[in-house]
Parts: C-alpha cells; structure tokens; sequence
C-alpha cells in the first residue's frame, strides 16, 4: 500500500490501468511486464530505485486488475516494506577509548565523530555517516538499534501502524549525523529507531569511473568490513518478538526454528531483498545483545578475518565454519568488552514470495553450526 500511495502522489497512478497501458506499451519496459508481473513484492521491494520506465510497469501493475491464476494475494499485501537497512547499532563499551582502538586498529572501521562519551565509526564500503556507535558504559550489550526507511511518510506509517498495535512510540530529534527519528521497543525490550536521514560521507571512491575493487587506503591487516549486516537479539518470548516484527513492521521469516509445538521459538528476519536477515531473534533475555553481524564477500573473507584475529590475538568463539540456517560461512569473536561480534554471508538469498525454511528444534545445533553439530556453552551467553 505504501507503493501505490507513493504512485498516486507522485501522479502516476491516478487512474485506470488501461489510461496507462499505451504509457507502458511506448516504453521499452513494456516488454518486461510479463517478466515483473509475478513480483508483486519484489516490486514494491524495488520502486524506489528503478527507473522511469519500469516506474511505469508498476504503475501499470498497480492499477490493473490481477488474474488469480497468477498472482497470489495473501494477508501480507498490505504490509509496510520500506525498511532499507540496518543502519545503525549502539553498542555499550565498558572503555570507550580501548574499544575504539580496537575498533580502528583490528577492525579497520573508520572513525567519523567523538565526543560525549560517543565514538562513531562506520565500515569501508558505507556511504553513510555511521553504522556503529561506540557509547562509555557501565554495563555491556546493546543500546539501540536504527532502521533506515525512505523518508518521513515511513516514519508516519509506521507510527500508525505500531499505534495501532498498542506500541508507545516518540518522534527524537535530529541526533549527530542523523535527521528526526521515531522510536519504539520491541516486545523484547530492545530500542528501536526509524530514520531517513544520514549525512552521506561517502566509501572513498567516486561514483562514476571506480575503477579500483576498494578504496587504496583499506587495509587488509584490519578485518575491515565493507558494512553492517545484522544483528542477533535475545528475547523471552521469541515467538512474540518475531510476530511484532512481522505483522508489525513488515518483515519476513527467512527461517525458522520450531518446537514440538509448531510455535516459533527462532527467526531469521529480512526487510531487503537478497539477504537471510536483517534481524534474527533467539530464545534468551529480553533486551540483550547475542552478536552483531558484519557483511562479507564470501568464504575466504571469513577465513582473512580469522586469520586477521589470530595475528592480533583476539580468541575466536567458533569458526572459521558454516551455519547450516542460511548455509552462511561465519566466524565469531568478542570485542574488548565482550560483545560478540561475526564476520558473516550468507548464502540462501529468499526472494520475499518464499516459504520460511523450517527447521525443528531437534536439528537447531546443526542449523546453527552445520559441520560441528554442536554449539558451544559460551555461545548461548548474551552480553
Ligand atoms: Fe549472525
């Protein structure tokens, strides 16, 4: 609904579909419209960055009458999906200043701002400002974590749509870097902010002609993560948590973990294509942090971030391995104050049209750690 409210402001969708089929038809995109008519999802997924002409397939798409036979419509159509990223996590340092040279000289992430017992850093390969920030604390864990949507009609949206749901929510002020958000909990107790604005810095490269892999300056001794991927949260109610984000945020289940139940008690969220999750929520304490995912290319980044801790002496929790859920390569470490942290990619890539894979809680050891079949006690713990 988002997208056809979005098609109707913009005037692209004031009428019926037939006044826009010559529209479609002159354009080049036309001959894609049988290809795209199945991905109704995928389209609303993708609006956002097409082009004028495939604006109009939309357009087209949005209007016309859809044939049963071929278009299956669930309960999920009218879901929100305009979650771009994770884009921001706050992590609790027990020495702020040990754990940004950490951060800077194992990590390799780049420091963009300091100040008022914050650092905040963000990954090579990010345009925006910051992805991680570092806050001085007594305790370890997580602080907040930040989506990034288009723009403020989300914000509105999404207002109503947790409102509805009986959740409080508040409009902050613009913050370092970052524009107005809107702030809620999640029935896991876990601060969550919605925001659409972020000073761009860029990756360091241009946008036009980048004609080296990465920016000279990236240095390959440092585990230096092109970005943020995902982050792992506990919670008591899993199955709780996993509807809120759902039915009420409008993710969707990559996989899952059940009990002899059927009832959820594991989730592998996603609000963007291609990817296993943005979000994963496990059984544990309410308002915790189990890990924070970095992205990488593939296996051998994961085996050079192993081999990068080694050299630096950061013990490795488990890993160089696989996961059997989202058959991902991963390897995990602790910071300096015992948050987990993973170096991650996975490699089921769900379109959102997908079943959740599911797996019983019988085989979760080896959906988490496909090749051990066994998960370490120090693995459960959450910081
Ligand atoms: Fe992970």
């Amino acid at each position: 609904m988002l997208c056809r409210q979005r098609l109707r402001d913009a005037g692209y969708c004031q009428g019926r579909a037939e006044e826009f089929l010559p529209i479609a038809i002159d354009s080049a995109a036309a001959a894609c419209l049988m290809l795209y008519l199945k991905w109704d999802r995928m389209l609303c997924l993708k609006w956002d960055s097409w082009l004028l002409a495939k604006k109009k397939i939309l357009l087209l798409y949005a209007e016309i009458e859809r044939d049963p036979e071929i278009c299956t419509i669930d309960e999920k159509e009218d879901t929100a999906m305009s979650i771009w990223r994770l884009g921001y996590v706050e992590v609790r340092s027990l020495d702020l200043e040990r754990d940004r040279h950490f951060w800077q000289e194992v990590g390799g992430l780049i420091e963009t701002e300091r100040g008022d017992g914050h650092v905040y850093l963000k990954c090579w390969d990010e345009q925006d400002h910051h992805s991680v920030i570092l806050k001085q604390d007594t305790t370890t864990g997580i602080e907040r974590l930040g989506f990034k949507v288009e723009g403020p009609r989300d914000l509105q949206e999404y207002e109503q749509k947790l409102r509805t749901a009986g959740v409080e929510t508040a409009y902050i002020p613009q913050d370092i870097a970052r524009g107005e958000a809107l702030r809620f909990s999640t029935p896991s107790g876990h601060t969550v902010e919605l925001y659409y604005q972020m000073e761009k810095v860029g990756n360091g490269m241009p946008r036009v002609n980048p004609v080296t892999p990465w920016p000279k300056d990236v240095n390959w001794n440092r585990l230096s993560p092109a970005r943020l991927d995902h982050l792992s949260l506990p919670a008591a109610d899993p199955s709780q948590t996993v509807a809120f984000f759902t039915d009420v945020l409008g993710f969707r289940l990559s996989e899952r973990v059940e009990d002899d139940k059927r009832k959820t008690v594991a989730g592998w969220l996603f609000a963007t294509a291609n990817t296993t999750h943005n979000v994963s929520i496990l059984k544990g304490p309410n308002a915790k942090l189990h890990h924070i995912g970095f992205r990488a290319d593939d296996w051998t980044e994961i085996r050079r971030a192993a081999d990068v801790l080694t050299m630096n002496d950061v013990p490795i929790e488990i890993g160089p391995t696989r996961h059997g859920i989202t058959r991902g390569f991963t390897v995990y470490f602790r910071d300096p104050s015992g948050n987990r942290f993973e170096f991650f990619v996975d490699s089921v890539r769900p379109d959102p049209d997908d079943e959740p894979i599911t797996w019983t809680a019988d085989q979760l050891a080896r959906g988490v750690f496909l090749y051990e079949k066994n998960m370490p006690e120090s693995f459960m713990q959450c910081s």
